[in-house]
């Protein structure tokens, strides 16, 4: 049978539980859940909210409204800016981008990007880098930072903002995601969570020419145990807003969709704080204030006096916006913004082309979490013949357009001015191609484009900072940055090339490798014994066209590691530190490996051009990334969770451990959905003991190791990651790693019950240092 019942209906239906129809029935539709529920003010928000309501009770139906929607702020130039209430001395909030630093304002840190945060896969760093960030924002005067990202996740490889976020992984993502969050609100800032959701492609992410935004047909479950678990975690440690998407979620658009922002979000995950459109995602007036949107940015043209106009004539009630104006205020109080000490809202941030007060940002607390960031994410995928560490190579030759820092820092291109006359000035920010190029081919890339960019102090490019190092050593260098086939002295002790591939918010990539960059590559091993490639990349990059070429002795994927690129990467060539990171997604061998047909490589477009209603449909379910190599037996090129060190570990010495007395009940019964907090009480714990074996080799270094707990859940793909601990290791060292198995790590969301539940039956575990280097392997029963 095959309905497509109204939306009403659906739902339903889908409330009596129903076996008559199928899951399929209902595909690309969207059940409404009115009314929005109230913010309630419990646990870490409980006197922010009762200082909020306080608050709000004071103001007028006009004041209400005023701070739920952008003005113009002609005092400062914020991303955005809300209304301010005058009567009561409540100045206005600035928001301002982005996830990976302050952006498009002098005086501020290029901080490591998501991916580069990702593939570090170090909690504490990843804290750190959050919190001055943060710092950095609010000594701007921006109240709300907007980031991080955990949407998308990476579902499809060619999409354009996959670098903004930390992992094509929901565990590893939430991990990073909470992190992050804790440190910004430890900061003072609000961080925004964004982009709630399936926000996976950039190409119709919004509607053009009367086409709807691409919508993302996502089945209850893997919405829960994919795309929404980053999520989780981040309204856990206390996320104060987050931002609906531009796309559509079965057919109905992220910012009037009452499913996700009235249902899932502050239902079911009890959300506190508020929900901000994305810019110009607000398509319509009433439906999302009824929805559950709070804040619309960056104008409130559908709002202001037309939701006083809506109260009045009872289509929104009054509730609904004290509601709105309780969560905003409740976040403000909760990070402390209340305080005096708090800037001037936008204080900082002003256009660049006019005199403006120098406000800086910078501190100097935040250098080593500048430098440690952007050595942490550099993942060393080949390395053979003792081609790294270099030990004081005689001559060095230097090749490719990422070696060396952009021929100019453009003021204009920084702060985007005429930026839509002028693609090519604002994309990456500082006059690097634009964004139709796979390339930034005018210099090394320390970020991607446009709104989860950043601005950096100086950007410390290779070339730099390996001149400083041939000076110290008496090393001999050779460079030729522009040639696409350069000469070689074949006296080179090693040569080095440099490439990048470039993605910008906005475009959807053209491809995961260009053949200017792998002809140059193949270039100069044809011609060079010992030839040495370092990339820059926001996103997937593949290397099969040069990866097994007997003359690349080594393969740096550099990711994106903020403005300490130099500095970062000569520590690691040096041996200085040992790389210790580990690819946050699969690197396949080819595209068509990601999907057949494109899927989960290409983002989804009309079927023709009278379809006006691009559908994508998600029937992969949860099989993405490496849940989807595993389960077709697909060999990647290098594994979900690989990194190269230069010393061994050795694992050994499993324990798993119950937490509980008795097993787990695993009766799904109609009303048992699990209440949320138990979701995060411990049922398993597993220890393992690493050490670094490297004393018995030729590297005697202190080195880290990303150990990483997988577990196969029943019913569910082979091997899901559910742990990883990096640890610091002296040679010889050995540490015992514990990793905590929550009852959510071991659940299913159950579409029945609507809730996360625990299966009864085999659970298997698999510890090692990739998802395919498995060490130990065993199972336990729940
Ligand atoms: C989307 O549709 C699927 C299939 O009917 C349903 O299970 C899911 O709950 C819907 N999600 C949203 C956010 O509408
Ligand atoms: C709304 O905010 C604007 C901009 O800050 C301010 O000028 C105006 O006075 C505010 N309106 C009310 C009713 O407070
Ligand atoms: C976390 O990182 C900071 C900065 O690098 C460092 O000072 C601190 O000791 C680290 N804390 C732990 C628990 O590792
Ligand atoms: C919309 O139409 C304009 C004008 O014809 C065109 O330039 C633009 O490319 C179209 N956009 C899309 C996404 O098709
Ligand atoms: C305000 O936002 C609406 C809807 O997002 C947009 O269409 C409109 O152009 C904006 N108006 C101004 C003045 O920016
Ligand atoms: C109430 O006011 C809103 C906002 O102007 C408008 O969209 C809606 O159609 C009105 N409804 C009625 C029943 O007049
Ligand atoms: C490796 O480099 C040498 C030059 O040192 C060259 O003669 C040889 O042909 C190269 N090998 C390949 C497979 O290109
Ligand atoms: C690397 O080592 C192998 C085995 O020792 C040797 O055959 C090969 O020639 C070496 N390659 C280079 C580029 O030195
Ligand atoms: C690699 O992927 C591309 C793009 O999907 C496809 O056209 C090509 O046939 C694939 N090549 C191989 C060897 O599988
Ligand atoms: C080094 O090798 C010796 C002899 O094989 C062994 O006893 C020792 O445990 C090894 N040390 C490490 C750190 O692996």
């Amino acid at each position: 049978m095959k309905l497509r019942t109204s939306a009403l209906v659906g739902f339903c239906l889908q409330l009596l539980g129903t076996d008559a129809l199928s899951d399929a029935d209902f595909y690309g539709q969207s059940p409404p859940v009115y009314p929005s529920p109230q913010g309630k003010g419990t646990g870490i928000w409980a006197p922010a909210y009762h200082a909020a309501r306080d608050f709000v009770a004071q103001m007028t139906l006009e004041e209400k409204i005023n701070i739920t929607g952008g003005f113009k702020n002609p005092e400062n130039a914020c991303h955005g800016s809300t209304g301010s209430v005058p009567r009561l001395s409540w100045p206005a909030l600035c928001l301002q981008d982005a996830g990976n630093g302050v952006r498009g304002v002098d005086l501020t840190n290029a901080y490591p990007s998501g991916i580069h945060v990702g593939a570090s896969w170090d909690r504490n760093l990843t804290y750190q880098r959050g919190y001055y960030m943060g710092n950095e924002h609010r000594i701007k005067g921006a109240n709300i930072a907007l980031g991080p990202v955990a949407g998308p996740l990476g579902r499809t490889a060619l999409g354009g903002r996959n670098w903004e976020g930390f992992a094509v992984d929901p565990y590893l993502s939430g991990v990073m995601t909470a992190e992050t969050i804790r440190g910004m609100q430890d900061a003072g800032v609000i961080a925004n969570l964004k982009h709630l959701i399936a926000n996976e492609q950039e190409a119709w992410r919004r509607p053009y020419n009367g086409t709807e935004a691409a919508s993302s047909n996502i089945d209850d479950r893997t919405l829960h145990e994919l795309y929404l678990w980053p999520f989780m975690d981040g309204v856990k440690a206390g996320a104060a807003s987050i931002m609906c998407s531009y796309n559509r979620v079965n057919n109905s658009y992220g910012c009037q969709n009452s499913k996700l922002l009235n249902g899932i979000l502050k239902t079911e995950l009890e959300f506190e704080g508020f929900v901000i459109s994305d810019w110009n995602a607000q398509y319509g007036g009433m439906a999302g204030a009824l929805a559950g949107m709070d804040m619309a940015m960056p104008n409130g043209s559908f709002w202001g006096s037309s939701l006083a106009e809506a109260v009045g004539n009872g289509t929104v009630p009054e509730a609904r916006v004290t509601d709105m104006a309780t969560r905003i205020l409740a976040a403000w109080y909760l990070v402390g913004q209340d305080k005096p000490d708090f800037p001037k809202p936008g204080v900082g941030i002003h256009k660049l082309n006019v005199p403006h007060p120098l406000v800086d940002a910078r501190i100097p607390e935040a250098d080593p979490v500048l430098l440690q960031g952007a050595i942490a994410g550099h993942v060393l995928v080949k390395n053979v013949n003792s081609s790294l560490p270099l030990r004081k190579p005689k001559m060095l030759s230097v090749f490719g357009y990422d070696a060396q820092a952009p021929s100019s820092k453009n003021i204009d291109a920084l702060f985007e001015l005429g930026y839509e006359s002028q693609p090519e000035m604002a994309d990456g920010n500082l006059g690097y191609e634009a964004h139709f190029s796979q390339i930034a081919s005018g210099g090394v890339i320390f970020a991607g484009g446009r709104s989860g960019s950043n601005g950096p102090s100086y950007i410390d490019a290779p070339f730099n900072a390996l001149t400083t190092r041939a000076k110290k050593d008496k090393t001999y260098l050779n460079w030729d940055f522009h040639s696409g086939q350069p000469s070689v002295n074949p006296m080179s002790t090693a040569c080095l090339v440099f490439i990048n591939a470039m993605a910008t918010e906005g475009w959807d990539r053209d491809g995961l490798h260009d053949d200017y960059s792998d002809g140059l590559i193949v270039h100069v091993a044809s011609r060079c014994a010992n030839t040495i490639v370092v990339v820059h990349s926001a996103g997937i990059r593949l290397v099969d066209q040069w990866i097994e070429h007997p003359n690349i002795t080594a393969v740096l994927l550099a990711h994106l590691p903020g403005q300490d690129i130099g500095e970062a990467l000569v520590r690691i060539l040096y041996g200085e530190v040992s790389p210790s990171g580990k690819l946050p997604y699969t690197l396949a061998k080819n595209e068509s490996d990601y999907g057949v047909g494109g899927r989960l490589y290409q983002p989804c477009t009309p079927t023709s051009r009278e379809d006006r209603f691009p559908q994508c449909e998600y029937t992969e379910g949860v099989y993405i990334d490496y849940r989807h190599f595993d389960a077709h037996g697909i060999e990647p090129r290098f594994e979900f969770g690989f990194g190269l060190s230069y010393t061994t570990f050795e694992y050994s010495h499993v324990v798993v451990q119950s937490q509980r007395q008795k097993p787990i009940s695993t009766t799904t019964t109609k009303h048992a959905s699990t209440p949320l907090t138990s979701l995060w009480d411990p049922i398993v714990t597993l220890t393992v003991q690493i050490t670094n074996t490297g004393a018995n080799t030729s590297t005697t270094i202190p080195a880290e190791e990303v150990a990483q707990l997988y577990i196969g859940i029943p019913n569910s793909p082979e091997k899901q990651l559910r742990g990883f601990e990096k640890v610091m290791l002296d040679p010889g060292q050995e540490v015992l790693v514990t990793f905590l198995l929550t009852k959510r790590d071991l659940s299913i969301w159950d579409v029945v019950t609507q809730g996360w539940v625990v299966q009864e039956g085999r659970y298997r575990f698999f510890v090692g240092a990739s998802s395919r280097d498995i060490r130990w392997e065993g199972e336990f029963f729940v």
